[in-house]
């Protein structure tokens, strides 16, 4: 009769025993186990420092201080300022210009100088023909102080959301004109 050393020396590669495959199933999966929630824990930040920039787009949203509104009157007057944005892992400034003044009940409003035509850039009471409007220099598009369309562009021109806080006047995003049929 043969011991069990003698066994395992005949035959080798005899299958593990049912007690053994269990205790190494259960250090496989412990270390296992062990190692994936390490190596989630060491990947997650990176992942996360990865894809901020595109999670986070920097600029929308946000006003930026742009003159003290004693300085507003019922004339528009030209100003601009930068805006920070971050567009995925690049960053860059951009200069924009609004038209800010004051309508007769004293409530500030900015707009935009593109033209609703094709794009172009307006300028104020820049045509002698057609005095206190704004005026398109590319294709002749007019606009009221307010911003209403009277030739050539089909829509009015968009302004910026304005907001006051403590002396200042700061603006956001751009969106569609809301004053163009106020009185001026
Ligand atoms: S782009 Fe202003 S009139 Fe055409």
């Amino acid at each position: 009769m043969s011991s069990y050393n003698e066994q395992q020396e005949t035959w080798p590669d005899q299958p593990p025993s049912r007690k053994e495959m269990s205790r190494r199933q259960f250090l496989t999966y412990t270390l296992g186990g062990a190692t994936a929630f390490m190596g989630v824990g060491a990947i997650l930040p990176m992942i996360r420092f990865a894809a901020d920039p595109i999670l986070h787009k920097k600029g929308a949203g946000e006003f930026i201080k742009v003159v003290e509104t004693g300085k507003i009157t019922d004339e528009p007057q030209e100003f601009t300022f930068e805006l920070q944005q971050q567009d995925g892992w690049y960053a860059s400034t951009a200069t924009l210009t609004a038209w800010i003044r004051k309508d007769e009940s004293g409530e500030i409003y900015a707009l935009s100088p593109i033209c609703k035509h094709l794009g172009c850039t307006i300028g104020w009471n820049n045509n002698k023909t057609h005095p206190d409007e704004y005026h398109c220099p590319c294709h002749g598009a007019r606009y009221t102080k307010l911003g209403k369309n009277l030739a050539v562009a089909p829509k009015p021109l968009d302004q910026y959301k304005t907001k006051i806080d403590n002396g200042w006047v700061y603006l956001g995003d751009i969106i569609p004109n809301t004053v163009a049929n106020k009185e001026a």
